[in-house]
């Protein structure tokens, strides 16, 4: 296993949408334990491919080491059944570093996967665990947190990226 590059923003592979993967063999083994090891290392909650460098549908959760019983989630090509309600959270994420957010997102969801070996599943959550698994299958759109924010607050958030970059941070 290897700890990944995590692309920042603005890397154009963080924009793109990924292409759902159709094999489950080595490659895509291997893909998904550096990514795991990726994230632990970071450390986050939640790691998708893009942010690695890997325009696929794959993506990795963990929130135990937030104090929640629930093992690595490993999801490839996931899709929502359903979202219901509304919840807001304040969310960072590994692209966007040293910047967090209150997103708007579904308080339920209900989401259609397969796991590593390219077996169905079904996952339903909510709360802190449906917030990751919209953020993550956000990553695999092209979306980052500052999509899902106001127009306002994404000009402040640009802003002060232009301003940090200049100065060379
Ligand atoms: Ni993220």
């Amino acid at each position: 296993m290897a700890v990944l590059e995590i692309r920042k923003y603005p890397d154009k592979v963080l924009k793109q949408k990924a292409a759902p993967v159709a094999s489950f063999g080595e490659d895509v083994q291997r893909l998904v334990d550096d990514m795991t090891e990726t994230m632990y290392a970071a450390p986050g909650v939640g790691l998708a491919a893009p942010q690695v460098g890997v325009a696929k549908r794959i993506a990795v959760i963990d929130i135990s080491t937030k104090g929640a019983q629930m093992p690595l989630l490993v999801l490839i090509n996931p899709v929502f059944l359903r979202k219901e309600g509304v919840i807001e959270f304040e969310e960072g994420c590994l692209s966007l570093p040293e910047y967090t957010a209150k997103v708007e997102r579904a308080e339920k969801v209900a989401v259609r996967f397969l796991d590593r070996k390219g077996k169905q599943m079904e996952i339903e959550a909510e709360g802190l665990l449906a917030v990751a698994l919209q953020h993550e299958i956000d990553h695999l759109d092209g979306f980052l947190l500052i999509d899902r924010i106001s127009p306002i607050k994404r000009e402040f958030f640009k802003k002060k990226f232009a301003k940090a970059r200049k100065s060379g941070k």
